[in-house]
């Protein structure tokens, strides 16, 4: 029987950091996992194209459809959603750009199984527009962090940080797409350490 780490990524949109994790788990750079889906919570976005091309199952609960008179109603949209995670039975829930902030529900369904990727050197810079914040704060270096993920936002236990330097004259295009390859980067280490290294 296999006792491959069953992975669920969840993504709203580019889906490059999916892409990598995918990529080092179907070559075996990261040898005791599969990606048993990737779930998103929009349609038509460039995350499902790079799933369908890479022959991962997709599922899209739309989150858009919860949100009615400019309020969007979380914990309906999360009763749907934990529904098809808890199908695909998964080992660990991996966020990789997903855009929404997770509720009650979602959390106490899957304690100590959620895990996330936020631009910057955590607990520096959390939240929205983190490569923004390390600009205006005048840092020398900035970075990613792979976290768990609880109740209080980008607070978690680390897993895996990188660092990059921060240069004269950058803007937070030039960060940003500095930072994405050390963040694919960060990711597979991470996954590597959660899924291989307590292998016997
Ligand atoms: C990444 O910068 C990640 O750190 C942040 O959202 C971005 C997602 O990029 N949480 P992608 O969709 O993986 O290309």
């Amino acid at each position: 029987m296999s006792s491959k780490k069953r992975i669920v990524i969840l993504a709203s949109g580019r889906g490059s950091n999916f892409e990598a994790l995918t990529k080092a788990i179907q070559s075996g750079t990261v040898k005791n996992a599969e990606v048993v889906a990737l779930v998103c919570n929009r349609k038509g976005v460039p995350a499902l194209e790079r799933a369908r091309e890479l022959g991962v199952k997709t599922v899209v609960v739309e989150s858009a459809l919860y949100h009615s008179e400019g309020k969007f109603d979380r914990p309906a949209y999360e009763k749907v959603l934990v529904r098809e995670i808890t199908a695909l039975k998964p080992d660990l829930i991996c966020l990789a750009g997903y855009l929404l902030l997770l509720g009650k529900t979602l959390l106490d369904t899957f304690p100590e199984k959620i895990i996330n990727i936020h631009p910057s050197l955590l607990p520096a810079f959390k939240g929205l527009k983190a490569h923004e914040q390390a600009l205006k704060a005048n840092v020398k270096e900035t970075g990613c962090t792979v976290h768990w993920v609880t109740a209080d936002l980008d607070s978690g236990p680390i897993i895996a940080q990188s660092k990059i330097s921060v240069l004269a004259g950058d803007t937070v295009e030039k960060l940003e797409a500095r930072l994405l390859p050390i963040e694919h980067r960060t990711y597979i280490e991470a996954l590597k350490k959660l899924c291989d290294e307590d292998t016997p």
